[in-house]
């Protein structure tokens, strides 16, 4: 996600903001921008790409000041441009705004405000801020950004910066990090440690609902109501690589233990009072969706694996039939295309080569193409007619985690939102479909505690050298990304089986001992899968099922048994996903492999 740093002291602030946005490069970001207040007032400089860029920028006009807020942007609203960087300014540049975060209701908001004759300049849900404060200010800064994120809606961390009061920076927390650096004469503002850690190990750590108010001398505390808090400062000993994955061993478990929140950024906005589904940037019509007569879901890697939980999905909620095509494949297939073919195009980074090629050659067959994607104004959001976002934030570890889950709920919203407007479900299935939806962050954040049982039987299995996953429907297609996950990282052989398949030949492979992880979240076919368990037990294999709460009949048959908390059976995946990311995690790590970088390969191929 997007980087925040801030300070104000008695030093020339352009270096400190710079050297602390190269610090949160790591995290990933497409543009870089900063504010300070100069002798001639509030100045900005931003640039599209890297902070070298917008350095080479302030190398040619400096900004001198002691106070200033920086931002690296990682791309929700607007694609990457100077404009859309961070930060933003009102109309008469007295304010200045960088924003972590999705304002959910930036659009109204909008234009209330343009009809009140604030002119905007950037794509960005950020800009609003900017306006709203200029809007209630009337000779205190706090007041007026106290005032604008009330009229705000979403997840965000904001630092502001202006020329009417420019002795103090004011920074609010609403779901989204956000820490005060605590110095001698001077104080920061970081969304991450590592932007701050050169300077001080001294921070207060903002809770959801709170600001602070900095001078160089001093840091007030203080809830969105005004009541002044008093908090024990926190004292940081981790070391810079430590802090750039927020205390957890490696990117790839912080990226799991990351999902809860991607999933809720992935909803938000998109769901209307448990009611309905809004995709603004989905631009099919209820006509276009009525007049589908397929659907082609091309992808390549983990994001393939993703479209077949989508197939499922979409096919469930709308009854157009679905066809799912490794990228690599169906471009040289001569896929039978025509003008009622919506084509679906999944992938993360929005770059990869095969997966590109497709859509271009489903576009030139006259298919309307969707992208789901991660990376805004990526190559595949570029060129799709239609662009439904994931908002996972950006993705590090080269093995695919809080991508691949968040393109489960993407797919989730998409089958709902189409759902919609072919009737196919009434008020109360909906309902209820969002209701069970708006419950996955919460059910994985607590699923996400609880670790003993997979470390230890990561242990069990780091030993081996090949097993099976086997499952029916979707978890069949769950069962693919996790053996997938178990070889990109741990380098054991596994396969992924359809359960009613094995005994068509690789039965012949099972021995005493043989792992299978047996996936049975789906009730409807658990005495089918329960027999297939049984058929491996029969030659010996070691069996760890993965079932929703309450069905503890399969410890009868399973060694071991995984629960998934209970939901309805089409999210299942979103939360099953989990204990299985974190089984390959942890028996790669027991391996003593480069977790975050599996050998061999790439985040991104840009290749055929
Ligand atoms: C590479 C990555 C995978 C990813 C695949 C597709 O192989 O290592 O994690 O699933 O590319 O990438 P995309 O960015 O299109 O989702």
């Amino acid at each position: 996600m997007c980087g925040i740093v801030g300070y104000i002291g008695k030093r020339d602030s352009q270096n400190i903001l710079l050297e602390g946005l190269k610090k949160l490069e790591y995290r990933g970001y497409d543009s870089a921008g900063v504010a300070i207040h100069t002798n001639a007032g509030l100045e900005l400089r931003k640039s599209k790409g890297r902070i070298s860029e917008l350095e080479t920028r302030l190398e040619a006009q400096p900004l001198a000041g002691f106070a200033g807020i920086g931002h690296t942007r990682w791309a929700t609203h607007g694609k990457p441009s100077d404009a859309n960087s961070h930060p933003h300014a009102d109309n008469d540049m007295k304010i200045s705004v960088v924003h972590n975060g999705i304002i959910e209701n930036h659009l109204q908001l909008k234009e209330e405000l343009e009809q009140l004759g604030y002119q905007f300049l950037s794509e960005t849900d950020t800009e609003v801020i900017s306006h709203l404060i200029s809007h209630h200010y009337e000779g205190n800064i706090t007041d007026a950004v106290r005032m604008a994120v009330s009229q705000v809606r979403g997840a965000y961390a904001i630092a502001v910066l202006s020329e009417h009061e420019p002795d103090k920076l004011v920074a609010v927390r609403s779901a989204s990090p956000l820490i005060i650096g605590v110095g001698e004469g001077e104080n920061f503002i970081g969304s991450d440690i590592p932007a701050i850690l050169e300077h001080t190990r001294d921070v207060y750590i903002l809770n959801d609902g709170e600001m602070a108010v900095l001078t160089k001398d001093g840091v007030e505390l203080m809830t969105l109501e005004g009541n002044f808090i008093a908090r024990e400062m926190f004292r940081i000993d981790w070391d810079l690589m430590t802090a750039e994955k927020n205390g957890y061993d490696t990117f790839m478990l912080k990226e799991i233990h990351e999902q809860p929140r991607a999933y809720l950024d992935t909803m938000r906005g998109r769901i209307d009072e448990g009611k309905s589904i809004l995709l603004t940037g989905v631009g099919l019509s209820a006509v276009e969706i009525r007049g589908l007569t397929q659907i082609h879901m091309v992808a390549c890697g983990t994001a393939y694996h993703a479209a077949l939980i989508g197939k499922t999905v979409i096919e469930r909620l709308t009854r157009i039939p679905v066809e799912v095509d490794l990228a690599s494949e169906y471009r040289y297939r001569m896929p039978v295309i025509h003008k009622n073919t919506l084509v679906i195009v999944v992938s993360q980074s929005g770059e990869t080569a095969d997966t590109l090629a497709a859509l271009r050659e489903a576009k030139q067959w006259g298919a309307h193409v969707m992208a789901i994607t991660n990376v805004i104004g990526s190559s595949v959001a570029r060129e799709a007619d239609d662009v439904l976002f994931t908002q996972a934030g950006p993705e590090i570890a080269v093995a695919s985690t809080k991508a691949y889950s968040s393109q489960l709920i993407a797919f989730y919203l998409l089958g709902m939102f189409m759902a919609q407007s072919l009737e196919t479900l009434d008020q109360k299935a909906l309902s209820e479909l969002i209701a069970n939806l708006e419950r996955l962050p919460s059910q994985l954040e607590d699923m996400l505690k609880d670790l003993d049982q997979i470390q230890l039987l990561a242990e069990l299995i780091s030993n081996q050298n090949h097993l099976f996953f086997i499952g029916r429907g979707l978890d069949y297609s769950l069962a693919m990304e996790a053996s997938l996950k178990l070889k990109e990282i741990s380098y054991i052989h596994s396969e992924a089986y359809a359960a009613g398949e094995l005994k068509h030949g690789s039965l012949a492979l099972i021995e005493e001992g043989t792992p299978v992880i047996a996936l049975a979240t789906q009730e409807l076919l658990m005495d089918k899968t329960v027999s297939n368990i049984k058929e491996v037990k029969a030659r010996g294999a070691y069996v760890i099922a993965l079932a929703m709460e309450g069905n503890t009949e399969l410890e009868k048959t399973a060694d071991q048994v995984i629960y998934v908390p209970r939901t309805i059976s089409l999210f299942t995946p979103a939360l099953a996903v989990a204990p299985l990311q974190l089984l390959a995690y942890y028996t790669a790590s027991i391996r003593g492999n480069d977790v975050d970088k599996p050998r061999n390969l790439a985040k991104s191929v840009t290749v055929e």
